[in-house]
């Protein structure tokens, strides 16, 4: 088969690295996986059960393509009443995950000439949406010594006439870092300065710990220049149910709408009940999970210390990221060693951007006995490139 039935865009795509990094993990037994991105939690049975009633009683068919009109108020009325935010359900939108509302957002609002500002590292997926939609991907790096937090002036420096939007998501996947409201107050004004849409994605936004999520939306005049994107997958466990969404000015939304209209429908149905028992009736079960990942957040950062790393105290997410450079090793040759010689999964940094060179990341949404045995393995084999 030659190469030449498959489009430039595809062919120039990356491949994803975290993906990369399994096919290694796939093939090696009795690994401790710190690598992937989900709650090791079944999602919560009221949830499940919420979800086989539906179904039982008849609702197999598809849904209006926004989503049940009942989530979507459900969706606004949470954010509404959390941030102060002044959504209306035809703002909102209920998508096949977080993962679908990035590329609706991309392809409504980008055309070829057009540049995005993404920061990093960042999750694998934004630079792919951009190039997708046909727009240019401008890197921003963040750096450890700024927590990882996204500098205006570091944008600023970056816009060009070009420039149409910024993307990016706090709880960051893969630091940790979470955005002060004086940083994102900055780059609101250089929205408005240079008239730019920003690309919230805000999955994250319930997983903090002991500082409160700021919402970009919430700040002065941004409701109406944010896409602001989320889903349940992280906060209650529903990463296989793939439900997510988008809100935004509504010429914005229906633009996003038309897109997914014809190459998604709906989301499923019977996700989109469980998204709503999720929302309404399940937020202690979220809680409880989320409590016990600050639990498991403070033993990895500890014990990742204690072996010798220096490592920034994520804020939100599950994910923290230590740097490795004093082993020597790059990102990918450390993740493949270890992986090697100790059986521990964690993703070299440089799968999130070049500028994750010198870290990996370590998700802790995993069992407390694994972490430990983790960091028992790490510390062996950090012992191990002293000899
Ligand atoms: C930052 C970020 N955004 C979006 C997603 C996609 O989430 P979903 O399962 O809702 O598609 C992920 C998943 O890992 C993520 O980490």
């Amino acid at each position: 088969m030659t190469d030449s039935y498959i489009s430039d865009r595809a062919k120039e795509l990356k491949p994803s690295g975290i993906r990369k990094f399994f096919d290694l993990v796939a093939n090696t037994s009795g690994v401790i996986s710190l690598g992937i991105g989900e709650p090791d939690y079944v999602t919560p049975w009221k949830i499940c059960g919420s979800a086989i009633n539906s179904i039982q009683q008849g609702y197999t068919m598809y849904t209006s393509n926004a989503g049940m009109p009942e989530l979507r108020q459900a969706v606004c009325d949470d954010l509404n009443r959390r941030f102060g935010l002044q959504y209306k359900s035809e703002n909102c939108m209920i998508t096949v995950g977080a993962s679908e509302a990035l590329d609706m957002a991309a392809r409504a609002i980008l055309n070829p000439t057009d540049e995005v500002i993404v920061p990093e590292p960042c999750y694998v997926a934004y630079p792919a949406v951009v190039e997708l939609a046909g727009a240019k991907v401008v890197s921003v790096p963040t750096y450890e010594k700024n927590n990882f937090e996204l500098h205006a002036e570091d944008i600023e420096s970056k816009i060009t006439s070009k420039t149409k939007a910024i993307l990016f998501g706090y709880p960051c996947n893969p630091t940790g870092a979470i955005m002060s409201r004086e940083r994102l107050l900055e780059i609101a004004e250089l929205a408005k300065k240079h008239d730019l849409i920003v690309m919230a994605d805000e999955i994250y936004e319930r997983l903090t710990y002991g500082t409160e999520h700021v919402c970009f939306a919430s700040l002065p005049g941004m409701q109406e220049r944010t896409i602001l994107l989320g889903g349940f997958s992280k906060a209650y466990a529903m990463t296989g149910w793939r439900i997510g969404y988008a809100l935004a000015p509504k010429d914005i939304l229906d633009a996003m709408l038309k897109i997914h209209q014809h190459v998604i429908m709906c989301a499923s149905t019977a996700s989109q009940c469980a998204a709503l028992t999720a929302l309404k009736e399940c937020q202690d079960a979220s809680k409880a999970m989320i409590d016990d990942y600050n639990r498991r957040r403070q033993l990895i950062v500890g014990g990742l210390r204690r072996i010798g790393f220096s490592v920034f105290e994520p804020k939100g997410a599950f994910y923290c990221f230590p740097n490795i450079t004093s082993t020597g090793l790059s990102s990918e040759e450390f993740a493949e060693q270890l992986l090697k010689q100790e059986k521990v999964a964690v993703i070299p940094g440089t799968a999130f951007g070049d500028s994750g060179e010198g870290y990996v990341r370590c998700c802790y949404a995993t069992a407390i006995d694994d972490i430990r045995e983790a960091l028992t393995r790490i510390q062996r084999f950090v012992e191990s490139l002293k000899k």
